[in-house]
């Protein structure tokens, strides 16, 4: 059985009293939840709020991560750094930083082992565009993503991994993928996981689903056999939403 688990990415959001009361509220709410949960403020209140955090069973994640150690990168942050301020989760290959920022293929695999290499748990975002969904390219798409995202990770760190399938086209669209079409897209990561991996470590992985989940269509998608929870943006901000979100993936 694979536990659920919830994160909420806050993005570019939030001030540090807002931010404080937010985590305050998904503490309290997430108390006896099945589910993981692990919030994603901005780099500035992850201190705050990893006091705010302390005692509960709710996980602090970073939004992005450097690839590099330490030394002459201006406004880069490292993930030794992170971990010091309480980090234990961060994101790796969120569409906007692919697709907004321009990270490559290549960056997002080296963040994500510099994450790994640190100590950290590390949510791998994938998903095609609008475009390459309605060129029957989603599991092509989704598969490149994959491999190059996972290329060089040890099957040992594939327990402190967790893929989240965000469709571009879903993301703060209101466009919810169907549960069917979501199950269709995880099935075919799990199969791909499964060939690079094997079927021991492809079954206890987990996928989450990703874009425009709200309190309303939480529980269908969440049932789906290959969706263990979700990556919730718009929803996260919004406590007894975000609460309702996480009781969905905690049957
Ligand atoms: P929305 O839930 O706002 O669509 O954002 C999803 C997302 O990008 C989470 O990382």
């Amino acid at each position: 059985m694979r536990q659920p688990i919830v994160g909420g990415n806050w993005k570019m959001n939030t001030n540090r009293a807002s931010g404080t009361e937010l985590a305050s509220a998904v503490a309290s709410s997430s108390a006896s939840a099945r589910a993981q949960v692990v919030v994603f403020p901005p780099f500035p209140y992850l201190l705050t709020i990893a006091d705010t955090l302390k005692g509960s069973r709710v996980m602090l994640g970073a939004q992005d991560v450097s690839d590099r150690a330490d030394g002459a990168f201006t406004g880069e942050v490292s993930c030794a750094m992170l971990k010091d301020c309480g980090v234990s989760w961060a994101l790796t290959g969120h569409s906007e930083r692919r697709h907004v920022i321009g990270e490559t293929d290549a960056l997002v695999n080296a963040k994500t082992k510099a994450a790994l290499a640190a100590g950290l748990s590390v949510i791998l975002c994938i998903g095609e565009k609008l475009d390459q969904r309605e060129a029957g390219k989603t599991d092509l798409v989704n598969e490149t993503q994959l491999r190059a995202g996972l290329a060089g990770v040890e099957p040992a760190s594939l327990s402190n991994v967790v893929i989240a399938y965000e469709p571009v086209w879903a993301i703060g669209t209101g466009k919810t993928a169907s549960p069917a079409d979501a199950q269709a897209a995880h099935a075919h990561i799990r199969k791909v996981l499964r060939s690079m991996y094997g079927v021991d470590h492809a079954e206890a992985m987990r996928i989450q689903y990703g874009g425009s989940v709200t309190a309303s269509n939480a529980r269908e998608l969440f049932s789906q056999p290959d969706i263990d929870g979700g990556l919730i943006g718009g929803a996260s901000l919004k406590p007894a939403d975000f609460a309702q979100i996480v009781a969905a993936a905690s049957p």
